[in-house]
């Protein structure tokens, strides 16, 4: 394959600048023509694509955000969107796409395969929520952006004690709830794959009161059906400790990659190059006990997210 597209596509994630650049490098270094997309699949449809060179993705390793941009497309969820897309893409003379996104941005290139284009799949989303690769870019910049947070949380927590509650990104995912819960030292961590119970929280957060703890954490992913200031007013109510709720929001999004993630990002965006030039179909890249491997991109999405119960069990025994 001589002629490819990448677009980055969904929420962004830390590191998706790295997987632009592995990937235009190693594109250009196997003598292939590379074309970035902009704004995803929304670029897509309005032509937004441009000839990339080696020094487009100049000094992007450490930045957070995407060069190329990103959008959540309404118009491209219609067939008539998609064969838009695919004329658009052959007008260009391109072959095959990198996607670089999370599970809806996958679902798209699947769409795209459908139709005859190869889409090779780089997870890029803070979520973690694809469950054929153990880790996507960017999860692990906003877990260590959690516990930063956590740190300083800690602090003002204890000089007024009380408890706190931080809410966490994820959607239907409770990955960065359970690591930045687990490595950050929560006393109680709210799982969308695991019952709610607020009975327990409150006895957990009154047991560590008891026992002359001086402050709470509660990290609460977002996918938990209760809203965190409603959990932090009950929570105050029944403890009779003053309890606060924060919600960090989008800064989980930002940020510079951490090592593993530029680590990750570029391994992976390496691999989706060498098999669009080996011209293989349509692919997932992800990473499995430390080996990057690449699955059918169908299987790969019909895949089920195990649950690390694990992870879990140690959480709750060491808080
Ligand atoms: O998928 C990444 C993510 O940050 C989720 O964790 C969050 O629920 C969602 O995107 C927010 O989406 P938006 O950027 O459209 O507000």
């Amino acid at each position: 394959m001589k002629r490819i597209g990448i677009l980055t596509s969904g929420g962004d994630a830390p590191g998706m600048n790295a997987a632009v650049r592995s990937a235009v490098r190693t594109g250009i270094s196997m003598g292939m023509e590379v074309y970035g997309i902009k704004r995803g699949y929304e670029g897509l449809l309005d032509g937004e694509i441009e000839r990339m060179q080696w020094q487009s993705v100049g000094d992007i390793l450490q930045r957070g955000g995407t060069i190329l941009r990103t959008a959540r497309s309404e118009r491209f969820r219609t067939e008539e969107g998609r064969k838009h897309g695919v004329n658009i893409l052959e007008t260009f003379g391109i072959e095959g796409l990198v996607v670089i996104g999370g599970d809806g941005s996958f679902r798209g290139g699947s769409e795209l395969a459908a139709l005859g284009i190869t889409v090779m799949g780089v997870p890029g989303t803070i979520d973690n929520d694809l469950a054929y690769t153990d880790y996507t870019i960017g999860f692990d910049t906003a877990v260590n952006t959690v516990l930063s947070m956590i740190s300083n949380l800690r602090d003002t927590a204890s000089a007024h004690e009380r408890t706190t509650i931080v809410e966490v990104m994820g959607r239907e995912c409770g990955d960065i709830a359970l690591y930045s819960g687990l490595a950050g030292g929560a006393d109680v961590i709210l799982l969308p794959e695991m019952e709610f119970d607020i009975n327990s929280v409150c006895r957990r957060v009154l047991r560590g009161q008891q026992s002359g703890k001086l402050h709470s954490i509660i990290v609460k992913a977002e996918g938990v059906e209760i809203s965190s200031h409603q959990l932090a007013e009950t929570v105050q109510e029944r403890t009779g400790r003053e309890a606060r709720a924060v919600v960090p929001g989008y800064i989980q999004r930002g940020g510079t990659p951490t090592g593993r993630d530029r680590m990750l990002a570029s391994m992976m965006a390496a691999r989706a190059i060498k098999l669009l030039y080996d011209d293989e179909e349509s692919k997932a890249i992800g990473t499995c006990n430390d080996e990057i491997i690449a699955y059918d991109l169908e299987e790969a999405l019909s895949m089920k997210k195990h649950f690390r119960a694990d992870l879990y069990e140690i959480a709750e025994t060491l808080a």
